[in-house]
């Protein structure tokens, strides 16, 4: 058995699996790694391969000190594989096998729809660098920047960590998974990635701050479902995943809340009071507040869209199966097999959205989005927080689930942002007040101009209260070389 709390750090891939006595995944793998190599050095512009960007690295897998920082080239990345500690006798949380021993190996009758979830779980992360390539070219500072290739390197890491999956536990067809990972390519028309959200463009660095707080925080409910699963590998990978992800969404809240902190300040110091006074706000440099709900409404119903039906076979059966648990499954107290419960649904009935009471074990990925929804008020309280400081009067709000879907019940109708059933013409006709339209897109364009001075920060953000490594507020996070 390897030692999961070493780490092997001088081989090619490091790991905390015993890599260097399983010769045919170890194989599998460095096979499979000029293939990533090549993506990554395709993808992210030249000028930035050669700089020396402050991040850090996973070298090891204990809470209290599993990270060191330090300056690297990004394609010398240790891109590695690593599991969270074993759970001593982990059972399955859930299902029909709920309480039998966590399986160690795959089971043969679940091995299919195992496969499905780790590549589409695999697909979404290098989706989201793809989606991220050109931002570096824009970022308001070396702050923003350095944090951008964090989580670019990271969800690296974690297409790593499906990799190996596939490779260890699915023999040939998840060899040809591996490959399709990178043969997959956000927004291509001929292979473009599994789901929606990550086909999606990310234009300028509003859209990454609110696609880092909305649909990494989708990852981080699928991981947290994923952490869950009888699997043990997969769950203790998931895990570790996890540790990674809570800095991608603080790199979403703070990075909203400096835009929205920057333009507050912006219309104080001009005496501006009233929020919707568009031209006035733009004129300062900043973003005025409605552009950024408007930013705000596109990212959550893009990721809401994510959890897929509200009622699903699939979902019932790999939660059935033991596959996938809910969020905080451990933490719950029933029977774990749903037998017989129910969970509030919301349905189409007439033309109307009326709550329905549906069977629970059908109503798993609802449940999920509602944990999701919940999460993710907590970052809006405090952006309104920071608006209030000011003394302007604006709220931001999550638009109701029927907004702007395009996947479930509410696919088929279309709604105010306050869950108002309203025509396909009338939401044409009001489409632009309630999402960003070309106009938005080229104002914030028109501010993405890089700022690359160690301690300066484009005028439409504010600079941060910290530190990354509780660094001094002029440390040069990235040290660029001009290609
Ligand atoms: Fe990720
Ligand atoms: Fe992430």
């Amino acid at each position: 058995m390897p030692d999961f709390a070493t780490v092997e750090y001088d081989t090619l891939i490091p790991n905390n699996v015993g890599l260097s006595s399983d010769k045919r995944v170890q194989k599998a793998l460095e096979k499979w790694h000029p293939g990533y190599i090549n993506w990554w050095n395709d993808l992210i512009p030249q000028r930035f391969q050669t700089s020396m960007v402050y991040l850090r690295t996973a070298v090891g897998v204990d809470p209290q000190g599993w990270a060191k920082f330090d300056y690297v080239k990004m394609p010398e990345y240790r891109w590695g594989v690593l599991l969270a500690p074993a759970v001593e006798d982990r059972r399955v949380p859930c299902g029909e096998h709920a309480g039998e021993k966590a399986w160690q190996e795959v089971p043969g009758e679940y091995r299919s729809m195992l496969r499905r979830l780790i590549v589409i779980q695999g697909d979404t992360e290098p989706a989201s660098v793809e989606q991220q390539r050109y931002l570096g070219m824009t970022a308001p500072s070396l702050y923003d920047m350095r944090n951008l290739f964090q989580v670019n390197v990271e969800e690296g890491r974690h297409l790593w960590a499906m990799v190996y999956l596939l490779h260890k536990y699915f023999g040939a067809d998840g060899r040809d998974e591996a490959d399709d990972l990178l043969r997959r390519s956000s927004g291509s028309q001929e292979a473009p990635r599994m789901l929606g959200a990550f086909n999606e463009a990310t234009p300028d660095w509003l859209s990454f701050f609110m696609f880092t707080y909305f649909t990494d925080r989708d990852g981080k409910m699928q991981l947290e479902s994923l952490a869950q699963s009888g699997f043990d590998p997969l769950s203790r990978t998931c895990r570790f995943m996890l540790t990674e992800e809570a800095h991608h969404m603080f790199v979403g809240e703070t990075g909203v809340g400096r835009t929205i902190q920057c333009t507050c300040e912006a219309m104080k110091a001009a005496g501006i009071e009233d929020p919707f006074d568009i031209n006035a706000v733009r004129a300062l440099g900043v973003i005025d507040l409605p552009t950024i709900q408007k930013k705000l409404n596109l990212h959550y119903t893009l990721s809401l869209d994510l959890f897929g039906q509200e009622i699903s076979t699939n979902a019932a059966n790999a939660f059935n199966a033991g596959i996938k648990g809910r969020y905080q499954e451990i933490k719950i107290e029933d029977d774990h097999k749903l037998a017989g419960a129910t969970y509030p649904v919301v349905q189409l009935v007439d033309g109307k959205i009326v709550t329905t009471e549906a069977p629970a074990l059908a109503a798993i990925n609802m449940r999920l989005r509602d944990d999701y929804t919940r999460d993710a008020a907590g970052g809006i309280g405090r952006w309104n927080a920071i608006i209030a400081k000011t003394g302007i009067k604006y709220e931001m709000k999550l638009p109701h689930p029927g907004f702007h879907r395009q996947i479930g019940v509410f696919a088929g109708v279309r709604t105010t942002p306050d869950g108002t059933i309203i025509s396909t013409a009338d939401f044409e006709r009001r489409r632009d007040e309630w999402l960003p339209n070309k106009a938005d897109g080229d104002f914030i364009a028109s501010l993405m101009k890089p700022e690359t001075t160690p301690g300066k920060y484009a005028g439409w953000i504010a600079p941060p209260r910290v530190g990354i490594d509780n660094k001094p507020g002029d440390f040069e996070y990235v040290k660029l070389h001009e290609a």
